[in-house]
C-alpha cells in the first residue's frame, strides 16, 4: 500500500452526515452497477437509512482533520426474516482521491468491532462484478466467497454478477432461547 495519511479520524454517523455521504454514494448510482440502485435517493430517504443503521447495527464515517467526510462503512439487515437476525449485511464508500489509503481497512477493522458486540455474528457482502478494490478489501478483512449470482441485475443495458462474500463476527452462540 502506498503512503498512508494518518490514521483517520472514525465516529459513528448522524442523520446530519446525510448530505455528505450521499455525494459519496451518489455517482455509483447514476454512473456505475457497483450499486444496484437505478435512482439517486433523496437526501431525506439516505437519513433516514442513516437513523436506521444506527438504531439496530452500526454507521461509521472516517473523517479528515478538519471534518470532512472521506467515507463511510455501515452494517444494515441482510434479510428481513427473524432467523436471519444474526447476519448483517456491510457496504463501504470512499470518497474519490481517498481510496487506496487503508480507510476501507480502518472503516471495516472497526466496524465489524462493533456489530460483533451487538451481536451479529456473521458479516455478508454482496460485490457487483468486478470490482477488484472491494473484492480485495473484502478478502484482506477476512471475508471467503460464498458464490456468485449469475446475471443478478440489469443496470445501463448490461447484466451484472453479484458474488456473495461472508465472514464470522464473533462464535455462534448454541444457547439463544428462541
Ligand atoms: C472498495 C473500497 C471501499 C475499498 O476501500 P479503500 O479505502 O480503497 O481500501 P483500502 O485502502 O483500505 O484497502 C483494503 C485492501 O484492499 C486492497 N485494495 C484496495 N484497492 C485495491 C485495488 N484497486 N486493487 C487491488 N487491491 C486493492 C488494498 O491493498 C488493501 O489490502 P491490504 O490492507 O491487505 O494491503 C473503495 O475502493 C471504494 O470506495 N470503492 C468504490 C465504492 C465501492 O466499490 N464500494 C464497495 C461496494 S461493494
Amino acid at each position: 500500500m502506498g503512503p498512508t495519511t494518518l490514521p483517520a479520524l472514525l465516529r459513528d454517523a448522524t442523520p446530519a452526515d446525510a448530505p455528505a455521504l450521499l455525494a459519496i454514494y451518489a455517482p455509483f448510482v447514476t454512473g456505475t452497477a457497483v450499486s444496484f440502485e437505478t435512482e439517486v435517493p433523496s437526501v431525506e430517504a439516505f437519513r433516514a437509512r442513516i437513523a436506521k443503521a444506527l438504531g439496530g447495527w452500526a454507521w461509521l464515517v472516517a473523517e479528515d482533520a478538519q471534518g470532512h467526510c472521506l467515507g463511510y462503512a455501515y452494517g444494515s439487515a441482510h434479510r428481513e426474516r427473524a432467523a436471519y437476525r444474526y447476519c448483517t449485511e456491510v457496504s463501504a464508500y470512499i470518497a474519490p482521491g481517498q481510496r487506496g489509503r487503508g480507510l476501507g481497512r480502518q472503516l471495516y477493522t472497526a466496524l465489524f468491532d462493533r456489530l460483533a458486540a451487538l451481536g451479529y455474528c456473521t458479516a455478508l457482502a454482496g460485490v457487483a462484478q468486478p470490482n477488484d478494490a472491494s473484492m480485495a478489501l473484502h478478502r484482506a478483512l477476512g471475508f471467503s466467497v460464498v458464490g456468485t449470482y449469475q446475471r443478478a441485475g440489469w443496470k445501463f443495458g448490461a447484466w451484472h454478477d453479484i458474488t456473495w462474500l461472508q465472514r464470522p463476527l464473533r462464535e455462534w452462540p448454541l444457547d439463544i432461547a428462541a
